[in-house]
């Protein structure tokens, strides 16, 4: 079989190769997304010689020449040119010691270089080579597993996930990705190999989560996690959301599914991959804080507060980023029970304004993952919410509109305030500026100075305060 190879940028490499005399071929993830009519930028070459040199050699022949980087330490080297991010490697036998995901390399086979790879899907090679320039070599049929939705190892899956334990994260990363199902001796493999993961580096296992996390479905990569063991390795505390209670006769839902069902409601709303991480750590406490109370039910009394204090110590563990998108996380968390409590009352003005002062410009995010928190199986309970939810909504435009609450720079200073009374900073100072924020946030006063400073005196002289001028 063989393949256009439309692209003219195939045709570079092409000639560049057989100037120099080397075998070529493209292959990985780009040979497997162009059967899946998915576009991809990234291009892998692989050659039986030096792949530095044939890089070295095609970039000397492109206009504009592109710069070619090279990591000598892995005998490989990197071009852009136009959208494409090229990189050539010479073909490669590799054999793993156990305790390091670092191979061992020998100059290879174009045969060595595919059993070595992970994926049968990811071994389909297209030759660049003038006498048969498309050609497919798919030693494992890689292109029938495709058609066939398969995840399949090309050798023993002991040794592909032994060798490179982050290939199980991969794996499972790949079906959910393109909604392909892991062949059962596959899936077997990961849950033996599981413990292999620990020699993973947290950068990798977190990348491979995020990538989980970024598409349509992100629930079948953690039910994977979940199934191989492999969850409660790198993410105990999501395991531990898993099961259900039952005291008396009375359950409560199983948080783990409740939580990917929460994940999968918000995908079609946002990209935002931190507001997805928000959906997943949302109820990340309620093991912690489960009580069952005696004429109440089952409680998770604070577990937002609790969900938020657990946060650095996952972002940590997973270097995920400790700064802005941990602190918005943990607000999300926070927070996201307060559009639902507010809907249940009457949405009453001050409560929509105090929510807005504290969502800020995350407000609409904000509301986003509480309504894709409403998981209930009652058709009644949901509509009811749902309604109320475009109450809030509407409560919070309108109080916007005439307060400007959303990014909240209180009217009063507390400079004003000490030249006015000629105080210095104190305890004075602190309470009417705190007495006018709130003041503002229960709808006392509107947000603006003429208000703000009427109030001032009123509060200053309650305390027993003269201005001086
Ligand atoms: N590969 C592998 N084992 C790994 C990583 C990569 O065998 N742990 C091989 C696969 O053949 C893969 C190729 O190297 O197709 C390129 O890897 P990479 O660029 O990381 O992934 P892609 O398969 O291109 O997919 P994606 O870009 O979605 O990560």
């Amino acid at each position: 079989m063989k393949h256009k190879l439309k692209d003219k940028i195939f045709e570079y490499i092409a000639n560049g190769a057989e100037q120099i005399g080397q075998e070529t071929y493209v292959i990985g993830g780009y040979v497997r997304d162009l059967f899946l009519n998915r576009r991809s930028k990234d291009i892998d070459i692989v050659t039986l010689g030096s792949g530095i040199e044939l890089a070295e050699h095609i970039a000397r022949n492109l206009k504009p020449r592109p710069n070619v980087t090279v990591f000598k330490n892995f005998g490989t080297a990197q071009l852009k040119y136009r959208n494409f991010e090229i990189e050539f490697v010479g073909a490669r036998k590799e054999s793993y010691r156990s305790d390091s995901r670092k191979p061992i390399v020998e100059n290879g086979t174009l045969e060595d270089d595919q059993n070595r790879r992970d994926f049968t899907i990811n071994a389909l090679a297209l030759s660049l080579n003038k006498e048969n320039f498309g050609e497919l070599s798919d030693p494992f049929n890689g292109l029938k597993d495709m058609e066939e939705k398969i995840i399949r190892t090309p050798l023993d899956p002991n040794i592909t996930f032994s060798d490179d334990p982050l290939r199980m994260m991969r794996a499972i990363r790949f079906s959910t990705q393109l909604d392909f199902e892991i062949e059962a001796t596959t899936l077997q493999a990961i849950a033996a190999n599981r413990d292999r993961i620990k020699i993973v580096s947290s950068e990798r296992i977190a990348d491979e989560l995020n990538k989980i996390m970024m598409a349509k479905k992100p629930s079948v990569g953690f039910k994977l996690l979940d199934e191989t063991g492999l969850l409660n390795i790198i993410f105990p505390e999501l395991q531990q959301m898993k099961g259900v209670d039952i005291v008396k006769g009375t359950g409560h839902k199983d948080n783990f599914y409740h939580t990917l069902e929460v994940l999968d409601r918000i995908v079609p709303h946002t990209d935002n991959l931190w507001l997805r991480w928000s959906a997943l750590l949302h109820d990340i406490a309620k093991p912690a804080t489960k009580k069952f109370i005696e004429g109440q039910g089952w409680t998770f009394h604070a577990h937002n507060f609790v969900g938020v204090k657990m946060i650095p110590k996952i972002f940590r563990r997973l270097k995920l980023p400790l700064n802005e998108k941990m602190k918005y996380v943990q607000k999300m968390v926070k927070l996201h029970m307060r559009p639902i409590v507010l809907s249940e009352e009457e949405v009453s003005d001050s409560a929509v304004r105090r929510l807005l002062f504290e969502a800020g410009d995350d407000i609409d995010d904000l509301m986003t993952l509480c309504e894709a928190d409403i998981t209930s199986k009652n058709p009644e309970k949901v509509k009811r919410y749902m309604k109320n939810f475009k109450i809030v909504r509407r409560k919070l435009r309108e109080i916007e509109e005439k307060d400007a609450i959303r990014n909240f720079q209180p009217p009063i200073s507390g400079e004003l305030i000490m030249e006015k009374f000629g105080l210095s900073p104190s305890r004075e100072v602190g309470l009417i500026k705190d007495a006018i924020k709130e003041a503002i946030l229960d709808g006392e006063i509107r947000n603006n100075y003429d208000e703000a400073f009427a109030f001032m005196l009123k509060k200053a002289e309650e305390l027993g305060l003269t201005p001086v001028y």
